[in-house]
């Protein structure tokens, strides 16, 4: 079976709503799907999403919950209310927090995705030392993707790195949302386990996140366009 095409997410990491805007004005007759992180939404609120929502593409909205379970389903309730098409919470708040926003939420949003946080993509093993967590982030990532297909989450964040293993270990129809993507020649930032947009889309990825590399390129939809000829669409 031929996987399903990987989507790009262009990640909205910017100061203001006019920017964000301004970079959806230009890229959504090529890009459907764009992020609003906890950035941009702790200043300009549900507000954004909406106008978002107005322009008819669709929304991440990577606010990364984790809290007591009732908060985290009612955290996500709001989210969807407001038009969010994809909402994420850290996997490593336990399958009953998971369990407990996927029920609260299935229903009255079908069509929504509901993803886990597993590592952060910034984090390596000296990370993961300092925590205390005793495990390689591969194993981390599978034991926290693991929790949250437990929980009945529809996939995972994860690095291109972990895509295979995951699919593998979990199945080709559970989600991977992959961000640390790096087209060649791109400055790296402060993402550790990087890929280009072709590798992760090889891998199997079904939604690769894009942001600086496209937003801070002197022309952004040309880097838009080189990203989504890389995935093959
Ligand atoms: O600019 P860059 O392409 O590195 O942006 C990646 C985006 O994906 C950022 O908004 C970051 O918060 C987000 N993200 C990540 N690692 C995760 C989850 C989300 O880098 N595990």
């Amino acid at each position: 079976m031929t996987p399903a095409k990987t989507q790009l997410i262009v990640a909205l990491d910017v100061d203001s709503a006019a920017k964000a805007l301004a970079h959806v004005d230009r890229l959504k007759d090529c890009v459907e799907w764009f992020k609003v992180g906890k950035q941009l939404f702790t200043l300009e609120g549900p507000a954004i999403v909406r106008e978002l929502k107005a322009r008819g593409v669709k929304v991440f909205l990577d606010l990364k919950f984790h809290d007591i379970p009732n908060t985290v389903a009612e955290a996500v309730a709001s989210s969807l209310a407001i038009g969010a098409d994809m909402v994420n919470f850290h996997a490593s708040g336990g399958s009953e927090m998971i369990r407990t926003a996927v029920e609260k939420n299935r229903a009255t949003r079908p069509d929504a995705l509901l993803i886990g946080v597993t590592v952060l993509t910034s984090m390596d093993q000296k990370t993961l030392d300092e925590i205390g967590l005793p495990f390689t982030p591969e194993q981390a990532v599978l034991r926290f993707a693991a929790i949250a297909q437990k929980g009945g989450a529809d996939g995972v964040v994860c690095s291109a790195w972990e895509i295979e293993p995951i699919k593998k270990a979990l199945g080709s129809s559970f989600k991977v949302v992959v961000p640390g993507i790096r087209p060649g020649g791109s400055a790296s930032d402060d993402q550790k386990r990087i890929m280009t947009p072709a590798q992760a889309a090889a891998a199997g990825a079904d939604f690769i996140v894009v942001g600086r590399p496209i937003l801070q390129a002197t022309d952004p939809k040309a880097a838009a366009l080189a990203v989504l000829a890389e995935i093959g669409r």
